[in-house]
């Protein structure tokens, strides 16, 4: 265990919270149901080739389910998204049941009022500490600039002023 005390996981969450980000579902069907999960750490990573990348927690017990998947969505959420979020990182119950969501042939799955969607597949995957960051090739995407963002900061939902 490499963590002092001055580096508490407390601690690390409030600075890293700092650091305001989107929301994305990354999610696909896995026999003929989705399964998915939200994530904040989605990035930006490559042109060319087109990559973008997630961390995945090695706590997570729906990442081993979804990584097979040959493509993935991945949603980012809207302002209005926050009840999604919510439900996609809840421990309980179906997460998808009461989201408006859809599939492509691949497999994917998006959110529906998402303001943008990618289809992905993993790239590679290399371990970081106890997440994994999780490299994914970018094979078609579009998005709606007409929509806003969920906005996450300080470990709370935030909205866009403009
Ligand atoms: C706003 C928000 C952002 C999250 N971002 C991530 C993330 O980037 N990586 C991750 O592994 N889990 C993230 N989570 C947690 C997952 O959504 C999920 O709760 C976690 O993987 C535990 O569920 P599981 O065991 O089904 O995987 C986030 C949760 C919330 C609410």
């Amino acid at each position: 265990m490499t963590v002092t005390t001055a580096l508490d996981p407390a601690r690390l969450r409030r600075v890293f919270g700092a650091f305001p980000s989107g929301v994305t579902a990354i999610a696909a069907l896995i026999g003929g149901r989705p399964v998915g999960l939200a994530a904040s750490s989605f990035t930006s990573v490559s042109l060319d080739p087109p990559l973008v990348s997630v961390c995945v927690a090695h706590s997570s017990t729906t990442w081993p389910v979804l990584r097979p998947a040959p493509r993935v969505g991945v949603s980012v959420l809207s302002a209005g998204q926050e009840d999604a979020c919510r439900r996609l990182s809840a421990r309980d119950g179906d997460r998808f049941a009461a989201l408006d969501w859809r599939s492509h042939d691949s497999g994917a799955v998006v959110l529906a009022d998402a303001g943008a969607w990618l289809e992905c597949s993993i790239e590679q995957q290399v371990r970081a500490g106890d997440h994994d960051i999780v490299i994914l090739r970018v094979h078609d995407l579009d998005a709606d600039e007409a929509i806003s963002p969920l906005v996450f900061h300080g470990s709370q939902f935030r909205r866009l002023l403009a």
